[in-house]
């Protein structure tokens, strides 16, 4: 697919994403879908207009990227994560290491952070929150967030890990400093180490089988021994054995 080859070249160069890694039915689908929806005839034309409009390059990359998140999403995940692992984790370790991988805008590691106040208020736990888009990592380091986007967060948290301000809530200074941000690339990047529990939920959906493995092979290199992967509600990893992991539960892998 000639058209692919060259919209993939022309992403690289201009937003820095490797397409190799992704599948590319789905990706031409959404850039197909973007284009149209922006009124430009074809991906070509998309590309010439990404070039010169720096509003509309954002939002392509918003679109390949995928940012949406909110807090405490699939709370039947984050109940069985709290039982089965973080309650015994935070009550029993000195201090604890968690990674979001692909945090979006910082949903994710605030709703850790909320949860290991809740769990261990004194236990230190260091949340790396990580992503590719540098653009949502300056929005989610300013921890703020409108009503709407407070939907997940109960009155009780509210009150305990907010503070209200004319227009939306701002995360606790106390909670925002459980929280490291970083600009880092799943595909690209050296991963620190070791980690607890590292979260990656919905990020490698569009990823190629390939990838896939070899990502879940560097995070199982990156936990500690019965360290904890934490997956979205739809992912799973076949084989999780050859890639280092034993299932635990629905979206649960535990390096042995
Ligand atoms: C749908 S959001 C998921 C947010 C959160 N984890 C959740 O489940 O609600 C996907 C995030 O992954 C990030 N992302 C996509 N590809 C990535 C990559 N190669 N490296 C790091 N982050 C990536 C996107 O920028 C986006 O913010």
């Amino acid at each position: 697919m000639v058209a692919y080859e060259r919209m993939a070249r022309a992403v690289k160069s201009l937003l820095g994403i490797d397409l190799s890694q992704y599948k590319p039915a789905q990706v031409w689908r959404r850039v197909n879908g973007f284009a149209t929806a922006r009124g430009l005839p074809d991906p070509d034309g998309l590309v010439a207009k990404v070039r010169q409009d720096a509003a509309l390059k954002q939002a392509f990359l918003d679109m390949l990227t995928i940012n949406v998140s909110e807090f405490f999403r699939n709370p039947e995940a984050w109940s069985a994560l709290v039982g089965q692992f973080l309650k015994p984790m935070l009550t029993s370790q000195l201090s604890v290491r968690i990674w979001s991988a692909g945090c979006s805008l910082g949903y994710e590691p605030f709703t850790i952070a909320m949860l290991a106040r809740e769990i261990a208020p004194a236990t230190p736990v260091y949340i790396l929150a990580s992503d590719l888009d540098e653009t949502i990592l300056s929005r989610a380091r300013k921890a703020t967030y409108t009503e709407q986007q407070m939907a997940g967060v109960s009155p009780a948290r509210r009150a305990r890990f907010f503070r209200k301000m004319d227009s939306g809530w701002e995360v606790k200074p106390e909670i925002q400093a459980l929280v490291t941000w970083r600009r880092h690339d799943l595909l690209k990047d050296p991963y620190e180490k070791p980690f607890d529990l590292i979260c990656c939920r919905n990020v490698v959906i569009y990823f190629t089988e390939a990838a896939k493995t070899a990502l879940y092979k560097r995070f199982a290199d990156s936990l500690r021994p019965n360290g904890l992967l934490f997956l979205g509600a739809t992912e799973s990893i076949p084989n999780a054995r050859t890639v280092g992991l034993q299932p635990n539960g629905l979206t649960f892998y535990r390096r042995p």
